[in-house]
């Protein structure tokens, strides 16, 4: 039948342009009128780091290092990630750019990994991590690093922590 509406291209056009439109205003219009997405929590205040800091710096080393494709930074509200602490909320990621949530945990997932060791820890996991982290470790050495990409990619690291602490 000639009015069948897969044989109508204005209505198939129509169709498939208010689908569309459909999906920007569902994924790219509707967050910005989300407060859980547009307020910076505590957290995401904590991470916003001066331009000049350690914590900046450190965080350019984090990803020229590629340290992202081995860890996540988000902690999923589900029971598997109850260990690692608060679920991550999407204000957490407000001063993010970009942001290394990822999807990769060859690593543990970093979120908040600031509040699990210390200075010297991460020095020396980062040194050999075969030595600290374990014999089976393949996280690659970081030993070529100057002793300034590791003093701030240190402080990177021990920066990762809730801002309101709810659980050790
Ligand atoms: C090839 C994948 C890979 C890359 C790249 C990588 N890591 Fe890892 N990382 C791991 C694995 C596997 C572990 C767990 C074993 C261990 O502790 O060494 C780990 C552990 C860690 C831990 C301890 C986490 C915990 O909760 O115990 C930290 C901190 C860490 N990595 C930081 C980094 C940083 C910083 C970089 C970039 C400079 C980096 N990693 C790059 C694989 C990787």
């Amino acid at each position: 039948m000639a009015n069948n509406a897969e044989k109508n291209p204005g209505l198939l056009l129509f169709g498939a342009a208010f689908l569309v439109i459909i999906g920007v205003i569902g994924t790219i219009a509707l967050p910005y009128f989300d407060e859980g997405i547009t307020t910076p929590t505590e957290t995401a205040k904590l991470k916003n780091y001066p331009a000049d800091s350690a914590e900046a710096r450190g965080r350019h080393v984090y990803i020229r290092e590629g340290c992202q494709y081995c860890h996540s930074q988000s902690v999923r509200p589900v029971r598997a990630d109850s260990k690692l602490g608060q679920p991550s909320l999407p204000g957490d990621y407000y001063y993010d750019a970009p942001v290394l949530v990822m999807t990769q945990r060859t690593g543990p997932d970093l979120t908040w990994v600031g509040q699990r060791y210390s200075a010297d820890w991460q020095h020396a996991h980062l040194l050999n991590p075969q030595e600290i982290g374990g014999a089976g470790s393949i996280m690659p050495k970081y030993d070529y690093l100057s002793q300034q990409d590791r003093d701030d990619l240190v402080a990177y690291l021990l920066s990762l922590k809730p801002a309101l602490k709810t659980k050790d």
